[in-house]
């Protein structure tokens, strides 16, 4: 059931667990996504980034794709198709393909500039019943070519951009896309709870969910946070299967290099990555 974001976000933030965003890249992708959080009874966020989008041809075509697969899977769970880390003109693309959900990522802006544009499109979206994502103070690491230095937001420019009407907000705490490195420092909790106390009942988001230990999860879901992204993982997982499938020269056996089989083990990994997080962050049964 294709919806907006809005009130998955406040059931979680209300029920103190998060909704987990995982990103998509192909109809594998979507289908194991899918049939994941249907089989756990779990509400759940397909994101797409603008680079995901354009490989898969454009957001017409994810849209058109989420839509059906949606219904001929016999979805009943809530399903948002989010644009994740949004530019202004692909935020309208989104909006005009039929997304329920939309990321404007305006955190290399001055922040003037970011309050002005996300607020434009806070009233174009939610004018349209799509939910809105803002971000505040960059993730560090690297998405799609995008790299960002990992800085922790300014509690007063979160609540500045929380009071714009956004239906989540992502806000940097030290964290970073795709694997973390072992220097890492940690998230910072402090300017976690600083954030939570300046914007109240707001879902915060997690962003960069591969690679964060256990209880910090678990201690983020606690001070406030009801979105996790959850991006790289599932690729080194579906990447990890695909070469086992190779290595053991399974392609070569038989029909084996049928991509319906040659893609099955990758696509049964990121299966059971999913279902691991959907555990982990609390969302099992909560549709
Ligand atoms: P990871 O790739 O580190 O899981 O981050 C995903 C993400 O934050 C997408 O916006």
């Amino acid at each position: 059931m294709l919806v907006s974001a809005e009130e998955m976000l406040k059931k979680a933030k209300a029920g103190h667990y998060a909704v987990g965003q995982f990103n998509i890249n192909n109809l594998e992708w979507t289908k194991s996504v899918l049939q994941v959080a249907q089989e756990m009874n779990s509400p759940v966020i397909l994101g797409v980034s603008e680079g995901a989008g354009k490989y898969m041809t454009g957001f017409g075509t994810v849209a058109a794709m989420v839509k059906a697969m949606d219904e001929s899977l016999g979805i009943t769970v809530p399903v948002a198709l989010h644009l994740d880390h949004g530019t202004y003109e692909g935020c309208y693309k989104c909006i005009k393909a039929g997304f329920t959900s939309i990321m404007f990522d305006g955190s290399h802006y001055p922040i003037d500039e970011n309050i002005a544009k996300t607020k434009e499109l806070v009233q174009v979206a939610h004018q349209m019943g799509l939910s809105i994502e803002a971000e505040v103070g960059a993730i560090g690491g690297e998405e799609d070519g995008v790299i960002g230095m990992g800085e922790c937001a300014d509690p007063n420019e979160c609540k500045a951009v929380a009071d714009l009407g956004v239906d989540m907000l992502a806000a940097g705490i030290g964290n970073i896309h795709g694997k973390y490195p072992a220097n890492w420092k940690g998230l910072s909790f402090e300017t976690l709870a600083a954030i939570q106390e300046k914007t109240g009942v707001m879902p915060l988001v997690l962003h960069g969910g591969t690679g964060i230990p256990e209880d910090m999860i678990k201690k983020a879901i606690s001070l406030g946070v009801a979105k996790i992204n959850v991006n790289t993982e599932c690729q080194l997982s579906f990447a990890a299967a695909t070469r086992k499938y190779v290595e053991e020269g399974k392609d070569l056996e038989g029909k084996g290099f049928d991509p319906r089989k040659l893609l099955a083990p990758g696509a049964e990994a990121i299966k059971n990555t999913v279902r691991e997080k959907i555990a982990l962050f609390g969302s099992a049964n909560k549709a």
